[in-house]
């Protein structure tokens, strides 16, 4: 098949990760007959240092006209000043809501040899599959905002509409899995979230009634996370919970390093990218682990390209990686991140063969 895929390295370790994610793709597209057309845009401080903003409108244009788009990070110190107008966040925040991409899926499964690399006991790791459904162009995160020297204000707005359709997603995912689908909110507190609860009940109570449905508060849930993340299949959260409760989930599965996501919409296009940030503590190093941001391009074969066959290759060549040690040094590993990159790309071939 021919695609066009937008590349967006970022900052930090984004552009190290992301020439791990194309050359994976390269192999890909040989193993498999298929012509990815992959073009680079800047977003973020890269896009700030070169147009003086964080995203220009013609990454934006690319991002419109690409089957998939692939995000490494953004931000860092450098741009980090907190009276700047301008912030590396921008951009990325700017594309998710011009892409409309209310919807993202940020899957946590723990694979049983970093079992030792969490600080969960294993015996609570045992069968973790969760499947994290994060709103993603609402919330406190697009509210109206003031900011003056001695007051500020975020507003945190949500519409029927906008609760509805991502919920939808997560009901429809958990239909695919195991059946159970949980809302996480803070009702007892936020109007908003009296609004999701009502929304997601009746919708649920309408359209879902097959569904195993069950409602958290957000503090419980960050103690059920640690303590019970078994019972769990689709969680599905407003914007800024979700943000949070996942970085919590990535230390079941061992590492920031492991953990990918896909930001999807009404179309088939996505954005995908790993859930970490551009770790200005490790960048320019060779230490970052690639493999979340090859798990993020193992999301968009399946869900942006439909190559179903290609996307489980990959994630089969990562999770080999893991069971043999081969690893980057977050994961207790002594591989660089351009090695650990090679060392995927190896199985690729090799099982393609
Ligand atoms: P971070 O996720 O960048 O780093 C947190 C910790 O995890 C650090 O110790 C880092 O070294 C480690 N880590 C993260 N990814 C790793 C990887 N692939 N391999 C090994 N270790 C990894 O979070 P932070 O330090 O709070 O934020 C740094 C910057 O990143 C900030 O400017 C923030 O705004 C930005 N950020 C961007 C995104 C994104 O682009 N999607 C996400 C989160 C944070
Ligand atoms: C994430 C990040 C972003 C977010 C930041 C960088 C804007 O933390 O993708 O999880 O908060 O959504
Ligand atoms: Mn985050």
């Amino acid at each position: 098949m021919q695609a066009n895929i937008v590349l967006l390295p970022g900052d930090g370790i984004g552009p190290e990760i992301m020439a791990q994610a194309e050359s994976a793709l390269d192999a890909i597209a040989a193993v498999g007959g298929h012509q990815f057309r992959l073009v680079r845009r800047p977003i973020g401080g890269a896009a700030i240092d070169a147009l003086g903003q964080p995203l220009p409108s013609e990454t934006v244009n690319a991002c419109h006209q690409a089957d998939a788009v692939l995000l490494g990070a953004v931000g860092g110190p450098r741009w980090d000043r907190p009276d700047s107008r301008i912030r590396p966040e921008q951009g990325l925040l700017g594309l998710r809501s011009a892409l409309n991409l209310f919807a993202n899926l940020r899957p946590v499964t723990p694979h049983p040899a970093l079992f030792a690399a969490s600080p969960i006991k294993p015996e609570k790791l045992q069968g973790v599959d969760l499947m994290v459904v994060r709103e993603l162009t609402g919330g406190l995160y697009f509210g109206r905002k003031l900011e003056l020297p001695d007051q500020a204000e975020d507003v945190c707005s949500y519409s029927r509409g906008e609760i509805e359709r991502v919920v939808r997603k997560a009901a429809e995912l958990a239909r695919t899995r195991r059946g159970k689908l949980t809302l996480v909110d803070k009702a007892n507190v936020l109007a908003t979230s009296r609004l999701w609860r009502r929304v997601t009940e009746d919708l649920v109570r309408r359209e879902y009634a097959d569904l195993e449905f069950e409602v958290v508060l957000v503090d419980a849930m960050a103690m059920h996370l640690l303590s019970r993340p078994a019972d769990f299949d689709v969680i599905v959260t407003e914007n800024l919970f979700g943000d949070i409760l996942t970085d919590e989930a990535a230390m079941l599965a061992g590492s920031m390093g492991l953990l990918p996501s896909a930001s999807l919409g009404e179309t088939r296009r996505g954005l995908y990218e790993p859930i970490h940030g551009s770790a200005p503590d490790i960048a320019g190093k060779g230490l970052a682990n690639p493999f979340a941001m090859l798990l993020s391009a193992a999301m968009m074969l399946r869900l942006s390209l439909g190559l179903e066959d290609e996307a489980a290759l990959l994630e089969r060549s990562v999770w080999d990686c893991v069971s043999a040690g081969q690893v980057t040094r977050d994961l207790g590993g002594t591989l660089s991140t351009s090695d650990a990159g090679a060392a995927v790309r190896r199985r690729l071939s090799r099982v393609a063969a």
